[in-house]
């Protein structure tokens, strides 16, 4: 700790300065999709084994379906201490041309308190959560050919990107989007990356039975659209859905043989504000448990399993430290006074 302060101190001045990071720098620190999977794995696997401190989020709603979000957290491992403070407007894209999630991050030295760095946190947010779903899709269906993704906006062309790079047997990656030029979109990006083909599907109901291991990422609200209906999903499918319970048939998850989230904690108070109308399923577990080992993830080939991650603030700031390290390094971002 001592070590990386002092490495710290040799670029800023801790306690008077804070280093600045747009958007584009924040991307242009140069994590690859292997840094992002390697420094969530660790988040995850921090997680699972209790070795972090990260209160469930705090919020502020101005209007009915929108939330403010300060997400803290400290993960000793990684020397990464901070905060999230993120919203999500769903209406964002249709009212103002605007992302449906903005925010900063700010990390903070761990000797002293002081802030040292502010960064924009939406490549990370948008990198970080779809590592997630594909890490705990590797781990619950290691074995899939097929994966499925309902919602093609930013989100989307990230999860399908990660998919394709980390789940090695896929042959066909279904796509659907309400929006045609969405889905023809990710594909222009996105399928020179990747090796299975990319596919687009003609509806909810033909891309779900069509799937092994399926997410979505549309918006999340307080009533359940499902989306998705129950008898369309069978025994043996992983379902990852990172907007929370808008998409699926609320059956879905209370009839799964395991319903998995990243945090327990997160998802009682999504509960108590009001987005599970029907109930919370009842939990197994969380997903870091099962990458780190310390909880059984599918035990059976006909385990229908649903995992929810609706995103932690320990994956933000340890994915957020290692861009200011990258940056620090490069000289990458504007050092501020305080
Ligand atoms: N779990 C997490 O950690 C996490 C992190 C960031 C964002 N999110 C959530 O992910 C969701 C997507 O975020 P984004 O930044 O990609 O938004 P976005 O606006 O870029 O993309 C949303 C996409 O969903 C499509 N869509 C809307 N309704 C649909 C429907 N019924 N069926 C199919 N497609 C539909 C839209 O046309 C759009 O292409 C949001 O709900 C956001 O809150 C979750």
């Amino acid at each position: 700790m001592e070590q990386d302060r002092q490495r710290l101190a040799s670029k800023l001045n801790i306690g008077k300065e804070i280093w600045y990071m747009t958007q584009e720098q924040v991307r242009a620190a140069g994590l690859t999709e292997t840094d992002i999977l390697d420094l969530t794995r660790a988040a995850l696997v921090a997680h699972g084994r209790k070795e972090y401190e990260m209160p469930a989020k705090i919020g502020v709603h101005p209007f009915q379906d929108v939330f403010f979000h300060a997400m803290p957290a400290y993960v000793p491992s990684r020397l990464a201490l901070g905060m999230k403070w993120i919203e999500c407007y769903p209406g964002n894209p249709a009212r103002f041309n605007l992302p449906q999630t903005t925010g900063l991050l700010l990390l903070n030295d761990i000797l002293s308190g002081c802030p040292i760095a502010i960064m924009d946190c939406a490549w990370i947010t948008a990198m970080r959560t779809p590592a997630v779903t594909v890490l705990a899709a590797a781990a619950l269906h290691p074995e899939a050919e097929t994966f499925g993704m309902f919602g093609c906006g930013v989100q989307g062309v990230e999860h399908v990107k990660f998919a394709g790079l980390t789940l090695d047997k896929l042959k066909t990656i279904y796509i659907y989007d309400v929006k045609e030029e969405n889905m023809d979109q990710l594909i222009a990006q996105v399928q020179p990356k990747v090796q299975a083909k990319i596919v687009k599907g003609r509806g909810f109901e033909e891309v779900t039975k069509s799937c092994e291991v399926l997410s979505s990422a549309t918006f999340i609200v307080k009533r359940p659209y499902a989306f998705v209906k129950r008898e369309w999903v069978c025994k043996g499918q992983t379902i990852l859905p990172c907007d929370l319970n808008t998409f699926w048939d609320p059956a879905i998850p209370m009839e799964a043989d395991k319903f998995i989230v990243d945090s327990i904690e997160e998802h009682q108070l999504f509960d108590r504000a009001g987005y599970f109308p029907g109930g919370l399923p009842r939990i197994a577990c969380e997903t870091g448990q099962i990458l780190a080992g310390v909880r059984p993830g599918r035990e059976s080939k006909d385990e229908l399993i649903v995992c929810s991650n609706i995103g932690m603030s320990v994956c933000d700031v340890v994915v957020g430290r290692a861009v200011l390290d990258r940056a620090l390094d490069r000289d990458l971002g504007l050092k501020l006074p305080l």
